[in-house]
């Protein structure tokens, strides 16, 4: 089901799981006349969410390859953003399904198949959280997060708004990663203090403390903190201090 198709496009790729799917992405061009509604629409990309014969789905535009000098050189945002979920995918951290994707010129498109019943971490928050979901999403993204970090890659985006969960809190996704790579050893330590403390920009008010310690204690994979741990959660907690 599977196909490369090369015209104006510089490279287009179709996952299509049915024939209605691939004939549907089958490029940049049929992807762009989809009417749908328009999720976001800033910075660099536009998302807007379309529906076909009752299957939804988001088709993420980006308008230009990077900002600066990415612009011109190296990886394009788009094509960091699928590689990544490529990459999720064949760490088995759950992740949407990617139908057609690819780039020309400046531009880059990207489109997932909708999970069902999910929302956002973020939109979840404004709600009173459960100990049982709390504890079914820290468990398992604590799971996913330290598999990256062993991986040598960090997000650098782990806002909650970009970790999706079905209302149950067992299942959980991390999406929304056009930022994310790996990263040489030297640097890892203070991008993994980035990503923690991101994650931690909601959770310190939305959490327990004893919520929060659960996390990183997961996360690490112990039952108590060592002394090392201490530091790092103190550099986790100063991290955006100085930025808000
Ligand atoms: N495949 C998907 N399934 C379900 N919801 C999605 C999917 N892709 C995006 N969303 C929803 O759209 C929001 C924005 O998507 P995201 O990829 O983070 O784009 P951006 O942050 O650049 O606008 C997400 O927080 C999520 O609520
Ligand atoms: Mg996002």
């Amino acid at each position: 089901m599977g196909g490369t198709h090369v015209d104006c496009a510089l490279s287009w790729f179709v996952h299509g799981a049915s024939p209605i799917e691939s004939e549907t992405f089958a490029s940049p061009k049929a992807c762009h006349r989809l009417d749908g509604i328009v999720v976001s629409d800033y910075g660099l990309n536009e998302l807007r969410k379309v529906e076909i014969r009752g299957q939804s789905y988001f088709i993420k535009k980006y308008h230009r390859r990077g900002r600066g000098l990415r612009r011109y050189l190296g990886r394009s945002r788009a094509r960091a953003e699928w590689e990544n979920i490529l990459l999720f995918q064949s760490l088995g951290i759950p992740t949407p399904r990617l139908v057609a994707y690819g780039e020309y010129g400046q531009s880059g498109v990207i489109v997932t198949a909708a999970l069902p019943d999910v929302c956002d971490l973020q939109a979840y928050s404004q709600h009173e959280l459960s100990s049982r979901f709390v504890e079914s999403v820290i468990d398992r993204l604590s799971r996913y997060v330290r598999t990256l970090h062993h991986n040598g890659f960090v997000h650098n985006d782990l806002k909650w708004r970009n970790i999706l969960a079905k209302p149950d809190g067992e299942q959980v996704y991390i999406i929304d990663s056009p930022l994310g790579r790996h990263v040489p050893r030297v640097l890892m330590a203070r991008r993994i203090v980035k990503d923690l403390a991101c994650l931690d920009k909601v959770a310190k008010y939305s959490l327990t403390r004893t919520q929060r310690l659960r996390f990183y204690l997961r996360y690490k994979d112990r039952d108590r903190l060592r002394s090392e741990d201490k530091q790092e959660i103190m550099r986790i907690q100063l991290f955006f201090k100085d930025r808000e």
